[in-house]
């Protein structure tokens, strides 16, 4: 059996006669297979069996809890529908009242609401009681940190300390608090914790505060992942490109920007000047409008990372993020920059 196996193989693969395996010596003919013909082919033999793994589902999907941050809109919300008509029972952390209504009237009976703010220890440590109650000794089988703000200023030296304090309590304070609380639950249920983070956790530009909210969602999430493993747990990071949400509204980005303009010193006006403000704007609204609208892109692989047996590590959701952002992060640094500002207006004092 062996032997036939090996056999089939090589009639398969003629050229890997060409490997000195004992017993199969090469003939003249055989010698002229080209090297990419090898790499081809152990690529393809890689993807088949990427492929063949990324299908195995896990079982009993109808029993396994999963609690998902920020429902009331977006990822967070198409999420929570998606994994209900998928079968899982879904814990749905919103905001707001108004935002939970709305879910409960769009959803089946197997998803439940709880109001949730992140950056309050009282509100969280209530949420993780009540997903105790709902989820008994089944444990939590998956825990998506979704919500997220982005308060965009124009540049670094316009952010306030205010901008970056609240940015930085959401989007990684309040999402470590909300793990830490969840983990014995997980722990429980071997489960998986996917943390949403950004291209902007990637490669950093154009937003200091979210930026640096989201790089620090990329060293918690890798940090976890290694201590994890030895329970069983396993940690998933998202990293969407540019889609269209709440968060990329055109007009909450330009009111935001107006408002850190005005808001900055007289100093700092002249030093850049009223063209560099007035260009950065049109270049922002011009990224908001090119935002993706086809949200599935980013919540197909959440729900992969929490059905798949074995789900990747990192996922790049969207066109720009796959082929561009992901890409251009690993471009050495020098060069990125030049790239990077040859989008940008020069401030009007630059040298
Ligand atoms: N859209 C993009 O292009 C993009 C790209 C990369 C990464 N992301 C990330 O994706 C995640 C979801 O964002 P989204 O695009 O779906 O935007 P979104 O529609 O604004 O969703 C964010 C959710 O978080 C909620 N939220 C805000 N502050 C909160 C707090 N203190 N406590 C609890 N929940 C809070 C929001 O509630 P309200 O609606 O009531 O304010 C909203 O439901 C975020 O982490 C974001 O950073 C988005």
């Amino acid at each position: 059996m062996g032997n036939f196996s090996v056999v089939k193989l090589f009639k398969i693969f003629p050229f890997l006669t060409d490997s000195g395996i004992p017993g199969c010596l090469p003939d003249e003919k055989d010698q002229s297979h080209p090297m990419w013909l090898y790499v081809a082919s152990l690529i393809g033999l890689y993807y088949l069996f990427r492929w063949y793994r990324e299908k195995q589902v896990v079982s009993n999907l109808e029993d396994k809890y999963v609690f998902i941050t920020g429902c009331d809109s977006g990822f967070g919300n198409q999420l929570a529908k998606q994994l209900d008509l998928r079968g899982l029972r879904v814990l749905a952390a919103c905001l707001t009242e108004k935002g939970a209504e709305q879910l409960r009237h769009q959803t089946s009976d197997r998803v439940k609401t709880v109001i949730l703010d992140v950056t309050k220890t009282e509100s969280i440590t209530a949420a993780a009681q009540w997903v105790k109650e709902c989820v008994g000794n089944k444990g939590l089988w998956g825990l998506v940190n979704n919500a997220g703000i982005v308060l965009p200023h124009i540049c670094t030296e316009m952010m306030t300390k205010e901008i970056l304090t609240k940015t930085l309590n959401v989007n990684l304070i309040g999402l470590i608090e909300v793990t830490l609380n969840m983990l014995p639950m997980i722990r429980q249920a071997r489960g998986r914790i996917v943390n949403v983070c950004s291209i902007l956790g990637r490669m950093a530009a154009f937003s200091t505060a979210y930026c640096s909210s989201k790089f620090g969602v990329e060293a918690f999430s890798d940090c976890l992942r290694l201590e994890m493993q030895y329970f069983g747990v396993k940690v998933c990071i998202i990293e969407p490109g540019y889609f269209k949400t709440n968060l990329t509204n055109e007009e909450t980005f330009v009111e935001n920007f107006k408002k850190s303009w005005n808001d900055c010193s007289v100093e700092i006006k002249e030093s850049y000047g009223q063209e560099f403000f007035e260009k950065t704007l049109n270049f922002i609204k011009v990224i908001m409008k090119r935002c993706c609208r086809n949200l599935n892109l980013v919540t197909d692989c959440m729900e992969h990372a929490l059905t798949c047996s074995y789900p990747r590590y990192r996922y790049s959701a969207g066109w720009d993020a796959q082929f561009l952002y992901i890409p251009m992060s690993y471009l050495p640094t020098r060069l990125l920059d030049y790239l990077l500002s040859k989008n940008l207006q020069k401030p009007a004092h630059a040298i």
